[in-house]
């Protein structure tokens, strides 16, 4: 039996944090590093290396692919756009083979296409690849990006000293923010500093970055992708509270189209990274994404649950028999309860679908509203409406996923 529920408006808690007013939700776009990676033998790989036409092909994609009009919407440059030398200014510039036409003018044709542009620097004396770093140049580096009409910087840490990220990175922003100029800012600041052994301040990484990565880069596989998703299952009481509108914990970029991942894997990486409100950075090749793929990619009601203005991130409540079950707060809320995403992620491998059986209130469903199920990878079966204690009992296909929309009932 299922109560009749009453609406209830829903309080939003204040934190300090970057009051930029970007990212209210998880960014959403293109990030080269991934699939590109530092390719700059343009002789070799005419149709991958690091250069203008990249980026513009890239551009022209995301709306002719369809990928814009669902949300994704900044192309951001990653590692060995520069020159190895700074001008004789004492600024920052391209490659002058790879990017002929200048970062202005990339900027301006993403502009003009209605999207964002992002660029890469290091808070450190190089970048990662060995380039210039902004060290001893902040404030002339952030201007140069301002004038360039940069929308998002992400800022590494490769060649410095993770006990100086906590000066530096807000050291960085104040002169981001004094261009004048809005811009994302994304901090590698946490993941340097977890390899360095020192427990990141999330307090100072929300009330100075709208994004910033936890944990290792992303590489394309599959156990790259588990990994990712044990990390931030183990340390959720710690990272997942400090999520919000603004301020973001970052996984890392999705490799969905590319060689690494199985369409189910696909499914589960896309189905994650919604749960945990994670930044949609595609790092593939547009041109080749499959069909199949391009669907998890464009998949709105997953998107719908990725931004959910809540901005709340969700936890892995239950991983026994090799099952992991992830729920995730969403609006609309009832009576001061929440409706969900929940995902079921199967880590087995042993041959057939697999079948898993819980009761809602068991994964924290305890609404006597009752939850509409949608399953979102197959929207046309027909919802079922369950409550607390009714037993939903999914199939799961190996490295899997079986994902669900539970609203709840009478929000509509
Ligand atoms: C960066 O360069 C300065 C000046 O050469 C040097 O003192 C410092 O040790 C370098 N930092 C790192 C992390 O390499
Ligand atoms: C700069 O910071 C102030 C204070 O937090 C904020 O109100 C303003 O919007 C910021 N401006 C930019 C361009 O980020
Ligand atoms: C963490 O950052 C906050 C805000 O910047 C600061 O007030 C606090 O002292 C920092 N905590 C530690 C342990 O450094
Ligand atoms: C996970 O579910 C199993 C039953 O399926 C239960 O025995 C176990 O206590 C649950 N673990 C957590 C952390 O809720």
């Amino acid at each position: 039996m299922l109560v009749i529920c009453v609406f209830a408006v829903s309080i939003l808690t204040i934190v300090a944090a970057l009051d930029n007013g970007l990212a209210l939700t998880p960014p959403m776009g293109w990030l080269a590093w991934e699939r590109y990676r530092c390719i700059v033998d343009c002789e070799t790989y005419p149709n991958d290396c690091v250069s203008e036409q990249l980026f513009r092909r890239t551009a022209d994609l995301l709306v002719s692919e369809g990928y814009a009009d669902v949300g994704y919407e900044y192309i951001i440059i990653d590692d060995c756009w520069l020159a190895h030398e700074r001008g004789s200014d004492g600024r920052l510039q391209p490659d002058p083979q790879r990017f002929p036409s200048g970062i202005k003018a990339l900027a301006d044709y993403i502009h003009s296409l209605g999207l964002k542009f992002g660029i890469y620097e290091d808070f450190g004396n190089y970048t990662c690849a060995g380039y210039p770093g902004v060290v001893g140049h902040m404030k002339t580096d952030a201007q140069t990006f301002a004038d360039w009409e940069v929308d998002y910087v992400k800022l590494d840490g490769c060649y410095s000293e993770p006990e100086d990220m906590d000066t530096g990175y807000p050291e960085f922003g104040s002169y981001l923010n004094e261009t004048g100029r809005p811009m994302i800012y994304s901090c590698s600041w946490p993941v340097y500093q977890e390899f360095a052994g020192i427990e990141p301040n999330f307090t100072a990484l929300k009330q100075y970055c709208n994004l910033w990565r936890n944990y290792v880069d992303i590489d394309d596989s599959w156990e790259e992708v588990e990994i990712i998703m044990d990390y931030f299952a183990e340390k959720q009481d710690s990272i997942a509270e400090h999520a919000g509108p603004g301020h973001w914990n970052d996984p890392d970029m999705l490799i969905i189209g590319n060689y690494g991942l199985s369409y189910d894997q696909s499914k589960v990486q896309m189905a994650i990274w919604a749960i945990l409100a994670a930044p949609l950075l595609m790092s593939t090749a547009l041109r080749d994404v499959k069909p199949e793929y391009k669907d998890i990619l464009q998949n709105k009601a997953i998107l719908a649950i990725n931004q959910d203005e809540l901005g709340i991130q969700g936890r892995r409540v239950n991983n026994t028999g090799l099952i992991d079950i992830w729920t995730r707060p969403i609006s609309p809320e009832f009576d001061g309860e929440y409706s969900y995403a929940v995902a079921f992620v199967s880590r087995r491998i042993d041959g057939y679908p697999y079948l898993k059986s819980v009761t809602l209130a068991e994964i924290g469903l305890t609404s006597a509203c009752g939850y509409e199920f949608q399953d979102l990878y197959s929207p046309n079966t027909q919802p079922q409406i369950l409550g607390p204690d009714s037993v939903l009992t999914v199939r799961i296909n190996p490295s899997g996923v079986v994902f669900y929309r539970a609203t709840i009932v009478g929000a509509r």
